[in-house]
């Protein structure tokens, strides 16, 4: 019992984005995982066998782990009464002021408190502005005081691969906090990096605050390029060749998605708004939709023209659209009456359309998502390709 016991997880948002694949390899790893979540269909899709999202390798490992009966999904947050740990991995959006939105993260810890008992070891693992760790730390330490921070850093949609091969860092109020986090983690993760719960909180924060500002100088680049005629991927080529400190500069295209602004801005925030590199990149970032717009409209009478959006995920090999940008870049084009038609490779519904429907009507084909079944497209010479990130295969 007692053995069953130290293996056993609830993951809270359990058929979210992060907790689900963690769950997953937890349960792969012979926890016995219980998967806790407000959202009742992605629950009844998992306990049926059925991921509720792409994620990469999960469909086969919930099977698995459904018939060794490692894995259960439920919306009953008392379950968490049976288990030894819990991870937290429901989301901390931003407000439309761009602060972090704090109420019902630490909501969701008064609703657990009455369930806490002494021995539980607590994880947060979602992306929090700095300091919140503390704050739950006072509002549960009467009933448990093992809390611990242990972020996630996999991008989103790998994670099954990606997240055994990360370091991962756990930091914690108490010590036994720290060495419970360390060996769950260490089960699944090849190194564990021990820090302060300030820092852990501050790096991932730096580190999509960093992809984040870096994506955006492509996207200035692109900017400046189509400004003057120019190919922006034929210059960031020439710019690598044989030229070592250009390496790592990235393809331009829509930075979207719900992590990389969302954490800026809350690091924003807990720098007074004073984080002026990260609005800069936002103003781009954000910009670009409106951008390859008026810069259309400058070159082309778009009045009886169609334009043919292609792929409306936030980026490549997901059916995830949220805070996507080739989303937005549709609601500027219908807003400005430009006749538009979408399509996307894994993300279907009454408006989206087969890719080769959308590219014979079409009179303009932007690529807004680069899934890889746009890679090797066959389009016609007198219509007009927009591929923002430089991804086409060129004849
Ligand atoms: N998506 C990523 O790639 C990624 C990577 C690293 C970190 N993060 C961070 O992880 C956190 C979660 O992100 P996500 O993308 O998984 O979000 P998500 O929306 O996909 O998942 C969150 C889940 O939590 C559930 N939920 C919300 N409130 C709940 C409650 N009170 N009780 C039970 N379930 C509840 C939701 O129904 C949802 O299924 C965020 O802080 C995010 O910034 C995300």
């Amino acid at each position: 019992m007692n053995n069953l016991f130290n293996k056993s997880i609830s993951v809270i948002g359990g058929a979210g984005h992060v907790g689900f694949p963690l769950g997953l390899i937890f349960s792969s790893k012979n926890f016995k995982v219980t998967l806790i979540d407000k959202h009742k269909e992605n629950i009844k899709k998992i306990n049926s066998g059925n991921v509720p999202f792409l994620e990469e390798g999960s469909q086969s490992l919930l099977k698995l782990s459904l018939k060794k009966k490692n894995i259960l999904a439920t919306n009953q947050l008392n379950e968490v009464i049976k288990t030894k740990y819990i991870i937290v991995c429901i989301g901390t959006p931003i407000t439309s002021s761009l602060n972090p939105s704090l109420k019902g993260f630490i909501n969701f810890f008064r609703e657990l408190k009455p369930l806490l008992k002494k021995n539980h070891v607590l994880i947060i693992r979602s992306s929090i502005y700095p300091g919140i760790c503390d704050q739950i730390y006072k509002l549960i330490s009467s009933k448990c005081q093992n809390l611990s921070y242990c972020p996630e850093r996999i991008v989103q949609g790998k994670s099954i691969s990606e997240l055994p091969k990360l370091s991962q860092l756990v930091s914690g109020k108490n010590k036994k906090a720290i060495i419970e986090s360390g060996k769950l983690f260490k089960t699944i993760c090849k190194k564990i990096i021990f820090t302060e719960v300030i820092e852990a909180e501050l790096v991932k924060l730096f580190s999509n605050a960093y992809r984040y500002v870096n994506f955006s100088i492509s996207n200035q680049f692109y900017m400046i390029c189509k400004s003057q005629n120019l190919d922006f991927e034929k210059i960031r080529s020439i710019m690598r060749d044989g030229y070592e400190r250009n390496t790592n500069i990235p393809m331009s295209g829509f930075t979207a998605g719900p992590c990389l602004l969302k954490d800026s801005m809350q690091l924003s925030s807990f720098y007074d708004h004073k984080f002026s590199l990260g609005h800069s990149a936002m103003k781009i970032n954000e910009g670009l939709p409106k951008f390859m717009v008026n810069d259309l409209e400058k070159k082309i009478n778009l009045k009886n023209k169609t334009v043919g959006v292609l792929g409306l995920a936030f980026k490549a090999e997901t059916d995830d659209l949220r805070d996507s940008l080739a989303v937005k870049l549709v609601k500027i084009l219908k807003s400005k009456k430009i006749k538009t038609l979408q399509s996307d490779e894994y993300f279907k519904s009454k408006e989206t359309i087969d890719k080769k429907i959308l590219i014979k009507k079409s009179d303009i084909i932007i690529i807004a998502a680069p899934h890889k079944a746009y890679k090797k497209l066959k389009i016609n010479k007198q219509k007009l390709l927009i591929d923002i990130w430089g991804f086409v295969e060129k004849k």
